[in-house]
């Protein structure tokens, strides 16, 4: 038998790091009236005091290049130099080809494969435990991941129960290889069997059913039975967390900061709690004033510590994304 000759196994770290922010910042009061609610009651149950909403001129595409570009110029390396790209998002408009490719044709990325995956709110730390492996299996040198949502296009701003929420945005991490390990394993997991907690409904087949038979045309709006999640994130996510930090041999008391899914500041609270970190952990809190941005939310948070000056690069943190599927996951990494 010939053998395939072996790859040396290596670690990967965050290098760079790059957001796009949605520039239209959309207040409580704008958007309670058709769902009879107040800027008081967002503020109680979500922390949210505004959200931030791309304009129609402006796709994911746009704030995902956006973002991809600031962080390759933010480790210095140019986009010719990649070897893969992989985008998580829920609100691309179109099923095939991806936003992954479309981003490297924008970028100019001439040597990188290109995807997407679909893990809504996990889909950020899915991404960077992909990176990870691509990496450290010798596949690519240098991996772009990017979370991008444009949730505000697939908002019923009629349903109470969404409305409110989601947002627009966009974050990058450039990983590429290191001596040491710049990340922590990836604890990841799903239950598909919660899938109606989180939904975008109607499903195409069904729009197009509902069109022949009314010509109305619809379009797919997010559904989520907020409490179900909500329950399921703050009993779950702990134990979780404990897990990342067990794999990656530290602590809570080992970390500098705390950056989870913004999905609401009563989760992240819960999740404090449970975690009992010591005072000095910087908690992120980025959803009071850009909303869940979904796939986006982890680097548009951390980036906002770095520019507050609340986490400098070399800290460590921990992120956990956790939402629709129900899929989460988590991983310690080192602040680019
Ligand atoms: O990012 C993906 C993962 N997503 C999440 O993690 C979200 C998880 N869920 C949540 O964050 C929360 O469930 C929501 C913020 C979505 C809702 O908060 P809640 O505390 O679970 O509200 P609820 O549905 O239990 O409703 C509480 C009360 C009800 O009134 P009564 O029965 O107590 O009198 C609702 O009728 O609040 C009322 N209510 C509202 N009031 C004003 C429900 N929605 C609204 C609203 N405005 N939009």
């Amino acid at each position: 038998m010939t053998n395939i000759a072996a790859r040396p196994l290596r670690h990967s770290e965050i290098i760079g790091l790059g957001v796009h922010r949605a520039s239209r910042i959309v207040l409580n009061d704008e958007i309670v009236g058709p769902i009879d609610s107040s800027d008081q009651w967002i503020q109680e149950r979500t922390g949210i005091k505004q959200r931030t909403w791309a304009p129609a001129d402006i796709s994911i595409i746009d704030m995902a290049v956006d973002a991809g570009n600031k962080a390759l110029v933010h480790a210095g390396i140019s986009a010719e130099r990649l070897g893969t790209i992989i985008v998580s998002t829920i609100s691309h408009p179109y099923q095939t080809p991806s936003a992954a490719v479309l981003v490297q044709d924008r970028l100019g990325a001439r040597h990188a494969g290109a995807f997407d995956i679909s893990a809504a709110c996990a889909g950020f730390p899915y991404a960077v435990g992909l990176a990870n492996g691509l990496i450290s299996s010798g596949e690519s040198d240098y991996v772009l991941v990017i979370g991008v949502e444009k949730l505000s296009d697939w908002t019923d701003m009629s349903d109470r129960g969404t409305a409110f929420i989601f947002a627009d945005g966009a974050g990058a991490f450039l990983l590429g290889p290191s001596a040491v390990p710049g990340l922590g394993a990836t604890i990841w997991g799903a239950d598909g069997s919660e899938f109606e907690a989180i939904v975008m409904q109607p499903s195409l087949i069904e729009l197009r059913e509902h069109f022949k038979q009314t010509g109305e045309l619809q379009f797919p709006k997010l559904r989520m039975q907020g409490q179900k999640v909500f329950k399921w994130a703050v009993g779950g996510m702990v134990e979780v967390c404990h897990r990342a930090l067990e794999a990656a041999g530290l602590t809570p008391d080992d970390i500098q900061a705390f950056v989870p899914h913004q999905a609401n500041n009563r989760i992240t609270d819960a999740l404090v709690r449970g975690l009992k970190f010591p005072e000095s952990v910087v908690i992120a809190r980025d959803i009071i004033l850009t909303g869940n941005t979904s796939a986006a939310s982890i680097p548009l948070a951390l980036d906002t510590l770095l520019r507050e000056g609340q986490v400098k690069s070399g800290d460590l943190a921990l992120t956990v994304g956790f939402g629709a599927g129900l899929a989460y996951a988590a991983q310690v990494i080192r602040v680019p």
